[in-house]
């Protein structure tokens, strides 16, 4: 215990992240249905200073983004906190200031919520180290923390490529945290393209947390673990070769089912726009015209990811900022690329 009481104050950032193999169903304490893998993008980020005082009565959390109060973000928080209180009950008092901001555009199709919560479970391990909670297994323990605020947050606390989730194909592979595997990468995928086309923004009809509790009695579920499993086996085998075709067909199957799960479910939904349809087509004829190696994925909600290696970057951007702009909302089009340790 930090033995004057004294306030302790952190400055910490996370970058979102883009998974190819999507995380699509949950069971138990926010445990993933089935293996996903991801990478963390360099521009889109969320930068937080976190205070915690001590202090004798349950805990208080007071939260601000981009600099004004934001109490709806505040059950999210408790829930998340009340989940950490279980491994460090010296979180159960006290009151912790937040306060928040992202380096990207709200509702822009990139995930906020896990570049969110890994800068506030990095906040959070380092105020409990500053209280002398050492913790001997520090990467994992705080990839974890970030998992049980939003699952896809457990892969945002380290930089590069990330796994969450047990397969066959790594024995270290957990279901609490995610792994870095940066080291079997081929360096055509340590800088790789991601950008945004900003189709719709705008809050979603159908939230991330109820599309996931709808995979609990979803008529495809066995399928889908199937699915994603092989679709795992496919991407570690593209990645580690450096093969774009196969890498772009793993992209864009896992995007479509993502969305077509969307639609069978009980009830049905679809969070894709006729725009998304429209670049996805133009996009396929862009490239089987030029031969250029570029793909698409997609996250919950309309904006598409067009992803394109480093060689082809003018290629691609040329044609995206002439004949896919036009369909973003207010022209907006943000490019991005992996945040790599080695390129940082
Ligand atoms: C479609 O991590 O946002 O982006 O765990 O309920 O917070 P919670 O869900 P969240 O789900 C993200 C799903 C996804 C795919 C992915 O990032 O793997």
């Amino acid at each position: 215990m930090n033995p004057n009481e004294q306030i302790i104050k952190v400055q910490t950032q996370a970058p979102s992240n883009i998974a190819i193999v999507k995380y699509w169903g949950k069971k138990g304490l926010q445990l993933p249905a089935n293996p996903s893998m991801s990478f963390t993008l360099s521009k889109a980020l969320t930068e937080m200073e976190v205070s915690y005082e001590p202090g004798q009565h349950n805990l208080k959390i007071t939260f601000l983004f981009e600099g004004r109060p934001q109490p709806t973000f505040h059950p999210k928080l408790y829930s998340f906190l009340e989940k950490l209180q279980m491994d460090y009950p010296i979180l159960n008092t006290g009151q912790l200031y937040i306060s928040s901001k992202n380096t990207f555009p709200h509702s822009s199709g990139i995930a906020s919520s896990a570049s969110s919560m890994a800068a506030l479970a990095n906040a959070i391990y380092e105020i409990l180290e500053k209280m002398g909670h050492v913790n001997p297994d520090k990467k994992n323990t705080i990839s974890r923390m970030a998992r049980l605020g939003s699952g896809s947050a457990c892969r945002s606390t380290s930089l590069g490529w990330n796994l969450w989730g047990q397969t066959d194909l790594i024995n270290i592979a957990s279901d609490e945290y995610a792994i870095s595997v940066n080291s079997m990468i081929n360096p055509i995928f340590e800088s790789i393209h991601d950008s945004i086309l900003v189709i719709r923004t705008g809050a979603k009809p159908v939230s991330s947390t109820t599309g996931h509790q709808l995979m609990e009695n979803h008529p495809y579920k066995e399928a889908r673990i199937k699915q994603a499993n092989e679709n795992m086996k496919r991407l570690y085998d593209a990645l580690r070769n450096g093969d774009f075709n196969d890498f772009s067909e793993v992209c864009e199957e896992e995007a479509m089912s993502l969305h077509a799960l969307m639609m069978s479910s009980r009830p049905g939904y679809t969070l894709l726009d006729p725009s998304t349809l429209e670049v996805i087509r133009r996009l396929k004829e862009f490239r089987s015209e030029q031969r250029v190696p570029v793909t698409f994925t997609l996250d919950a909600g309309p904006n598409l990811h067009i992803l394109y290696p480093d060689s082809h970057k003018k290629a691609v951007q040329l044609f995206i900022m002439i004949y896919l702009r036009p369909f973003c909302e207010d022209n907006q089009v943000i490019h991005d690329q992996i945040s790599f340790p080695t390129l940082m």
